[in-house]
């Protein structure tokens, strides 16, 4: 595989599928690794993290590895020092790297100046290793993944853009919904769309985009670094909620995911994040046995 997992199209689709099936093998506690035994990981987060942080911290453990937690305030990068020359020190030391930041560009600039394999724990633009662990919930809960209808109903996030990227390598059908400018990034989509077996489709309304869905996925409206529009965004999103209304348009036994932390009461009702269909505590659980999967297939 790649040397580093920026964006999805890093892995091919028979990658993606080897990494869940793992995943859900270790998560039956079928296997024991130690695929990271005398390896240290960094882990340096400029943005905070539940999920991330502490289901790569657990699952490198679990792994037979060492993580080191670094915020650019630890480090002289908070100072200044570049993004290269931190790159390429960090290199001499450690095995791996899992970054957290804002502007993609910042992890790309990284990872070229790096010897070590370099993960993306989300950028404004991808989060990768989200999908990965929606790809196993989705397989874990409907037995395939291939040829089903995910709807996605909200911003067109950093979340959104990876699961554009999933749906044209493993053969879903995507229809996101998105208010006016708030779309997914124009290029992943219209790339994505040109090489997929599958249909990918943006549109307005979250009631077509939901209509006899498997799966409705939703995110936060407002992410990280976005504070700023967070008046402009709620009058705008107002529509794009799931709730028992747009839970009824897709199929009887659909399941709903939100990659958390979620803004209840926003784009997810109480009812429904703590209803039948909700799969999004399984799907953060999933986080910890996908990324196991994911270091075992880069390391070993
Ligand atoms: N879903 C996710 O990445 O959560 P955290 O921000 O808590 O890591
Ligand atoms: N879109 C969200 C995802 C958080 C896991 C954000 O970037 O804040």
């Amino acid at each position: 595989m790649n040397k580093d997992l920026l964006t999805l199209k890093d892995l091919s689709r028979d990658e993606i599928s080897r990494i869940v099936d793992r995943a859900i093998e270790l998560k039956a506690g079928r296997a024991k690794s130690s695929a990271l035994a005398g390896i240290s990981i960094g882990l340096l987060f400029e943005k905070p993290s539940t999920r991330t942080r502490v289901s790569f911290e657990v699952g490198i453990y679990q792994l037979g590895g060492q993580t080191i937690s670094m915020s650019p305030i630890d480090l002289q990068l908070g100072r200044g020092e570049s993004i290269p020359d931190t790159a390429a020190t960090l290199s001499r030391y450690l095995g791996g790297i899992v970054i957290r930041t804002s502007a993609h560009s910042r992890v790309e600039e990284f990872a070229a100046a790096a010897g070590i394999a370099v993960i993306n724990g989300l950028s404004d633009k991808h989060h990768p290793c989200q999908i990965l662990a929606d790809l196993m919930t989705i397989k874990q809960r409907k037995g395939k993944i291939k040829g089903l209808h995910v709807a996605f109903i909200g911003d067109g996030n950093n979340v959104c853009n990876s699961l554009i990227e999933a749906a044209s390598c493993m053969d879903f059908n995507l229809i996101v919904a998105s208010p006016e400018g708030f779309e997914p990034d124009a290029d992943i989509v219209s790339r994505s769309a040109a090489s997929a077996g599958s249909e990918i489709l943006v549109l307005r309304d979250p009631k077509e985009a939901a209509a006899g869905a498997d799966v409705l996925y939703t995110d936060v409206w407002v992410s990280m670094g976005q504070e700023a529009k967070t008046e402009q965004k709620k009058s705008k999103f107002r529509d794009y909620q799931i709730n028992r209304g747009l839970l009824s348009c897709a199929k009887q036994d659909a399941i709903v995911l939100h990659c958390l932390p979620a803004h209840r009461g926003e784009e997810i009702t109480d009812e429904i994040m703590d209803g039948p269909a909700s799969a999004v505590f399984d799907q953060a659980e999933n986080r910890l046995h996908a990324q196991k999967a994911l270091l075992e297939m880069m390391f070993v």
